[in-house]
C-alpha cells in the first residue's frame, strides 16, 4: 500500500520557522519518521512538498490510480484553497489533514479548513506527532477497508 504525504507551503523552513509554535524539528526529520512508522506498519510513501498551490493539486491528481490515501498538511492552503479540496474530492482517496499547531486555537481565520469537511478526520495540535498519528489513523481507516 502507497500513501502520499502532501507538506503544504513554508513547511520546507520547519525547524527555523516559528520554533515556539511549529517547534524545532526540519522537514527532513519529519519526514524521517514517517518512514520508520510507514516499515513498521507495512506501507510506502510518497513525500512532496510545495510552496505553490498548482504542484499541490498536480501531486494530489497524480495519487490517483498510485496511492490508496493521502496524508496532508494543506498549512496556510488549509483556510484558503478551493482547489486542493476539489482535487482531494476529485482523487476520491481517503484523506486525513493534520497540523502541527491546533488551528482551533489560533486566530480566528485559522479556524476554517476547507479540507475537513473532504477528510475522514483531522489532526491537530501534537506538534510533528499529528503526522504520525495521522499515518496510523489513515492506515487503520484504509485497512479496514472503509470509503
Ligand atoms: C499549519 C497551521 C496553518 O494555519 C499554517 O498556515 C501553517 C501550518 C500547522 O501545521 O499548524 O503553515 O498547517
Amino acid at each position: 500500500m502507497r500513501i502520499l504525504v502532501v507538506h503544504g507551503p513554508n513547511l520546507n523552513l520547519l525547524g527555523t520557522r516559528e520554533p515556539g509554535i511549529y517547534g524545532t524539528l526540519t522537514l527532513d526529520r519529519i519526514n524521517e519518521s514517517l518512514v520508520a512508522l510507514a516499515d513498521e506498519l507495512g506501507c510506502t510513501l510518497s513525500l512532496f512538498q510545495s510552496n505553490s498551490e498548482g504542484a499541490l493539486v498536480d501531486a494530489i491528481q497524480a495519487a490517483a490510480g498510485t496511492c490508496a490515501g493521502i496524508l496532508i498538511n494543506p498549512a496556510a492552503y488549509t483556510h484558503t484553497s478551493v482547489a486542493i479540496r476539489d482535487a482531494l474530492t476529485a482523487v476520491a482517496l481517503p484523506v486525513v489533514e493534520v497540523h502541527l499547531s491546533n488551528i482551533h486555537r489560533r486566530e480566528e481565520f485559522r479556524t476554517h479548513s476547507f479540507v475537513a469537511p473532504v477528510a475522514v478526520g483531522q489532526i491537530t495540535g501534537f506538534g510533528a506527532d499529528s503526522y504520525l498519528l495521522g499515518l496510523r489513523a489513515l492506515f487503520t481507516h484504509i485497512e479496514k477497508g472503509i470509503v
